[in-house]
């Protein structure tokens, strides 16, 4: 890992600094709101972030779980000493069943069938497979019909596999006026009573991601379960309650400058030509490193809004620098963050882009150096 305290960033050209302080914080703020046990989501490397820095900055906020999309991504955890519960979200392949066992990572069941054959590879194996089931009741991904529930769950019984949780996924919980949020959540409740009549319920129930953090606090149970959140990032694109902070600025450095005359074109295509002469500074960043080759976008110089002018190339891009007459090559850039009294949200840029905050992180390219201010 890389630490912001002995990193000279004048060394790079463009990078994120990661405020592990802010993940720290808003894990502990999550864990006090709703006073349960938190799992910390931090699949697709840590919503770009970096997985185990994100996760160890999670766990010092009191997040006892991580919770991962793949099971490659729990090795990996494991691989970089992360210690505690983990749980793989999403499809396990039962070929991955013995890896699963001897790290101690719990999967996700959510078909009988693939629930069958994951025990053909514990038996041969040998040990305990950790499991919590998945249950549909609205989101149409991935999950168990209810009424299949508690036959499966008797037909576990006596076997290595040990269902140690139950949980559900929320399709519209970011609607906090929808209905859709309580009918997913009386259908759990449901069939929650039932296996607790039949002696069949899990210890632990789960079901919040991070809108319903937000907004239901009857979906809470045992555990919840945030990713956006953990990030400081808002699952509506609103502003988040007080408290929460977001854990990522993108900058970038000037690397060229140009006075240029009228009717310079500017990059690939010519798209945009001077008019007069202009002030055109080159933004080592482009389309390669997550940064999208969309039109009408800004970024910070000077504390100032400036335009980027011309095509997004896949390394570079141009920014029309006028208004900051001062500028000169080496000059901070901020393409996500705050530079003086001007900040630029992660969920302006994605507007920008046609689509959410989870997108634009999670496009941020490996090759972008990550920077960690403890
Ligand atoms: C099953 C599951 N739980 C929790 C989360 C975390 O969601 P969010 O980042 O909206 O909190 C996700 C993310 O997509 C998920 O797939």
């Amino acid at each position: 890992m890389i630490y912001f305290f002995l990193v000279d960033i004048n060394t790079y050209s463009t990078w994120l600094e990661i405020d592990l302080k802010a993940i720290k914080n808003n894990a502990a703020l999550i864990r006090e709101k709703t006073g349960v046990e938190v799992m910390a989501v931090i699949k697709a490397n840590g919503y770009g972030h970096g997985a185990r820095p994100a996760a160890q900055a999670a766990i010092a906020g009191g997040a006892t779980w991580i919770g991962v999309a793949r099971i490659e991504e729990a090795l990996a955890l494991r691989r970089a000493g992360i210690s505690c519960k983990i749980l793989v979200l999403g499809f396990t392949p039962a070929a991955k069943v013995p890896e699963a066992i001897e790290h101690n990572i719990t999967v996700a069941l959510f078909d009988p069938e693939l629930a069958r054959n994951y025990l053909d590879y514990v038996n041969i194996h040998g040990g305990t497979l950790h499991a919590h089931l998945k249950v549909e009741t609205g989101m149409g991904r991935l999950g168990m019909n209810p009424a299949l529930v508690a036959s499966f769950l008797e037909g576990l019984k006596d076997t290595a596999i040990q269902v140690d949780g139950i949980f559900t996924h929320l399709a519209r919980a970011d609607e906090p006026h929808s209905d859709s949020t309580p009918r997913q959540l009386a259908i759990f409740d449901t069939l929650l009573a039932d296996l607790e009549r039949k002696g069949l319920k899990p210890e632990k129930v789960h079901a919040a991601n991070s809108a319903a953090v937000l907004n239901f606090p009857q979906s809470y149970y045992d555990i919840v379960r945030p990713g956006d959140l953990i990030f400081g990032m808002s699952p509506t694109g609103d502003t988040l309650p007080a408290g929460f902070k977001p854990a990522l600025t993108w900058k970038a450095r000037i690397i060229s400058l140009h006075n240029f005359p009228a009717g310079q074109g500017i990059s690939y295509g010519s798209t945009y030509v001077t008019s007069k002469e202009e002030r055109i500074g080159v933004m080592p960043t482009g389309y390669g490193d997550g940064f999208r080759r969309a039109e009408n976008q800004q970024v910070l110089v000077g504390g100032k809004r400036v335009n980027i002018v011309g095509r997004v190339c896949m390394d570079q891009c141009m920014l029309q620098l006028d208004s900051v007459p001062d500028a000169k090559v080496g000059d901070e850039i901020v393409l996500i963050g705050t530079q003086g009294d001007e900040t630029l949200s992660v969920d302006e840029v994605a507007k920008r882009w046609g689509t959410i905050n989870y997108e634009v992180v999670c496009g941020l390219a490996d090759r972008l150096p990550r920077i960690y201010n403890e």
